[in-house]
């Protein structure tokens, strides 16, 4: 198929999917439970194939797909992904939908199971081993706190790690008697072998556990985890991956992971509803971790299901099947060159200013999206607040989180428009030109 023809076709896709049509037909239309919802209409009417030409024609018609607002530009979608239109429309379908009949609908999983064919699809792994969860912090935690573990074990971590993980960690060292080590990175990092080594010397004989950020949350770096997990693999360790700031941002799978445990927000790069996580478990692993919520007689040790006994609760879950249609109708790769494309539009002019300095490495495979950077001679919390405030910018300001240094987060999403980075650019490299340097 010639390229614009297949670029055309993905376009209507997408776009089709932000109307409403996409958004009509479920993963498995079949399934038991609350009814897809029907298709509805596009506020002006579908874009004529003429103004599909150029990619900026493009990627507007997928931008008019969120209602975020543009008075502030949205610049930290690493803290919660933009929900596309269809996504909402679902929301709020569902939570209809289930009162229809409330105590059958709440409780099938019928409904779930193409979504969790579908995750497993995206992670290419067996739906057996996906779990539909909250967040990424519960299942995460559902690892770090299920995980059999005795007085004096050992956990390795870093510093830069999410900060709900460490806190998890930090109960099991009160409660069980634990250890955790908790490993300083170079930021930014020279390179993978530098962090690999960073982890691999401080193994011991105790160590039972890793976790490892895919990427840093803080920084954006990537850590070689194909890597750890071989080296940990090999001194009967397991690895426990925390990527919620790539699944659905670039292709990650189990296969390129080749870790025991994997836990990530559906609500950020893959634009699903908020309150919405994945755990993955591999298969033989699932047994001995308990779940945080016993599932008791209801469910045997070895099904996945066990994980998502939490009683009755919101449904806007069901959404993730639109989630997912929307996400594979533009597609992982085509996703992660645009947002690439956003993302060195405005790392390129503020790495070329002397005044900057940046938290992440650019050298290839060690960053994707995720970007902090200082501006030299500012407090990072003034500077947040001018930009939120004054400037009309929100981004995230990394000094809350971390002592270790300061810096302003961007973190771009599909809803961004050149002309909002181009503003962002400009707005910039004035302030390290007027603002004073404080001593
Ligand atoms: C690396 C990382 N892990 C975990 C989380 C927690 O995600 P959630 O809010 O889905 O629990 C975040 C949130 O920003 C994160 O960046």
């Amino acid at each position: 198929m010639p390229a614009d023809v297949d670029r055309r076709q993905w376009i209507k896709t997408a776009v089709a999917g932000a109307v409403g049509v996409v958004c009509a037909q479920r993963l498995d239309a079949s399934a038991p439970g609350p009814a897809a919802p029907k298709p509805t209409k596009a506020p002006g009417g579908l874009p004529s194939s003429s103004t599909l030409a150029g990619d900026d024609a493009d990627w507007a018609q997928v931008q008019r797909s969120f209602v975020v607002g543009r008075d502030i530009v949205a610049l930290n979608h690493a803290g919660a992904g933009c929900c596309p239109q269809p996504v909402l429309e679902a929301v709020e379908h569902y939570v209809h939908e289930v009162e229809t009949l409330p105590s059958w609908n709440l409780f099938q999983y019928g409904p779930k199971e193409p979504i969790r064919a579908g995750l497993a699809r995206m992670f290419a792994c067996d739906s057996e081993e996906v779990a539909i969860l909250r967040n990424a912090t519960e299942a995460l935690d559902i690892v770090l706190l299920g995980l059999p573990l005795r007085a004096g074990d050992e956990v390795l971590t870093t510093t830069l790690d999410y900060w709900a993980m460490l806190d998890a960690l930090d109960q099991r060292v009160k409660r069980d008697g634990i250890v955790v080590k908790k490993v300083r990175m170079p930021v930014p990092a020279n390179s993978q072998d530098e962090l690999f080594d960073a982890f691999a010397s401080a193994v011991t004989d105790r160590t039972r556990l890793i976790l490892v950020s895919h990427p840093v949350n803080l920084t954006g770096q990537h850590f070689p985890v194909a890597r750890i997990c071989e080296m940990a693999h090999a001194r009967g360790i397991e690895v426990l991956v925390d990527a919620a700031q790539s699944f659905g941002q670039f292709e990650v799978t189990a296969g390129s992971l080749q870790c025991d445990y994997m836990g990530t927000s559906l609500h950020k790069w893959l634009m699903g509803p908020k309150g919405t996580g994945m755990l993955y478990v591999k298969r033989e692993k699932i047994p001995k971790l308990w779940p945080l919520f016993p599932a008791g007689a209801t469910l045997p040790p070895d099904n996945i299901r066990k994980f998502e006994q939490i009683g009755t609760a919101p449904m806007t879950m069901y959404a993730l099947s639109e989630a997912i249609q929307f996400h594979q109708a533009i597609g992982t790769v085509r996703i992660g060159d645009r947002l690439r494309a956003l993302t060195q539009a405005w790392t390129d002019p503020l790495r070329a200013n002397e005044r900057f300095e940046f938290r992440t490495s650019f050298a290839p495979g060690m960053s994707n999206v995720i970007a902090t950077f200082h501006l030299k001679g500012t407090s990072s919390g003034e500077l947040w607040e001018r930009l939120f405030k004054q400037e009309k910018f929100f981004t995230f300001n990394v000094a809350r989180r971390t002592q270790e240094f300061q810096g302003i987060r961007i973190s771009v999403g599909l809803s961004t428009t050149a002309a909002e980075i181009d503003r962002f650019v400009t707005t910039m490299l004035r302030l390290a030109r007027d603002l004073p340097v404080a001593h």
